[in-house]
């Protein structure tokens, strides 16, 4: 059991922003969760191992488990509309949001399955679950390279960053974010590190100054909108999201690395890079909030 528990954490450390950019958007989310989420988040996982923030990496630790989830953790950009050899491309195919198994889906379909408005809601199980997937996807969705079809997401790119030998991919899952967090925290253990993370880049968002003064636009995507599809009613347009986040893998992610792709990338390429991590992780935390609030206005009836 302790051996299988140590390889779900190794698992969970090497694929999606690794866990301090997953924790970091459930602290940030908690700063902004309305009462009523609050109660009912913490009854869904009063049995879970876990609490709210530790569940973030959920999604990546059931990986294997769950094989079809795979693909819901990242998106391609449509290669019938790809610019610049796949840096980015567009997600002007609404036919993205189903039935395909892919972030933007994935997010939809667990929008519509959390939601406390459903005339027949899920069993509890469910509910869970898709709270669980939620947790982890608005976060992913909000990492460049998870919606960016070029060389597999950077997967492909060897690069350098620091002492270490890694890929882009993995540079923006976890070297940029894991090299930030130690900058503005001066606590000595990593966890006490990524709260406070959290805790500032809260008090950013709080402020509303800078990029931050554009938050609110952060969370237009969440709506109600009738799915081309099925014609149920959805509470958000993720595919917004995808295309937010893509546009970044044309301006900074791609060109800055391909100027010199042997350059050591926790240099000139982290200093610009960092602070895009800080606002993709609030705008995922800000969004994640916003969304949950919205869906569990209504969970009155369950607690
Ligand atoms: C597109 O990318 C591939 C592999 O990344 C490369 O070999 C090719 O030269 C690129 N083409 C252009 C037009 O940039
Ligand atoms: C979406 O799918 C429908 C049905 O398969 C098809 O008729 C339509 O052309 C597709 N839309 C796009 C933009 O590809
Ligand atoms: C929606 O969620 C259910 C439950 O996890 C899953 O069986 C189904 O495959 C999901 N569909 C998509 C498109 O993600
Ligand atoms: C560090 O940790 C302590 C104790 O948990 C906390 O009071 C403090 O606010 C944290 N942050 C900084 C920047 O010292």
């Amino acid at each position: 059991m302790f051996k299988l528990v140590t390889l779900f954490v190794l698992c969970a450390l090497t694929s999606a922003w690794g866990w301090q950019g997953h924790d970091s958007v459930v602290l940030v989310a908690k700063e902004f969760f309305d009462p009523m989420t609050i109660k009912y988040t913490d009854l869904l996982l009063k049995d879970s191992k876990y609490d709210i923030v530790k569940s973030s990496t959920w999604a990546d630790v059931v990986k294997n488990a769950l094989p079809w989830s795979k693909p819901s953790h990242y998106a391609n950009s449509d290669e019938k509309h790809v610019d610049n050899n796949g840096t980015c491309g567009k997600f002007s195919d609404e036919n993205q949001t189903d039935p395909l198994f892919n972030i933007i889906a994935a997010i939809t379909n667990y929008t519509e399955r959390a939601d406390c408005h459903r005339r027949q809601p899920l069993d509890f199980t469910q509910r869970l679950e898709a709270l669980k997937f939620l947790l982890h996807y608005v976060g992913d969705i909000t990492q460049p390279l998870h919606v960016c079809g070029r060389n597999k997401g950077g997967n492909d790119d060897k690069v350098t960053f620091g002492n270490k030998k890694t890929n882009l991919h993995a540079v923006w899952d976890s070297n940029i974010i894991e090299k930030r967090i130690s900058e503005i925290s001066q606590n000595t253990t990593n966890e006490q590190h990524v709260r406070d993370y959290g805790k500032y880049l809260a008090k950013q968002l709080r402020g509303r100054q800078g990029v931050y003064a554009d938050a609110d636009s952060w969370v237009s995507s969440i709506r109600t909108k009738f799915n081309k599809f099925n014609s149920r009613k959805s509470w958000v347009v993720p595919i917004e999201w995808a295309q937010d986040s893509n546009g970044i893998d044309c301006t900074v992610v791609w060109p800055s690395y391909l100027e010199d792709p042997t350059q050591d990338l926790s240099l000139k390429y982290y200093e610009d890079a960092k602070y895009i991590i800080d606002l993709q992780i609030a705008k995922a935390g800000y969004r994640l909030a916003t969304l949950l609030n919205k869906l569990y206005y209504a969970c009155r009836r369950f607690v």
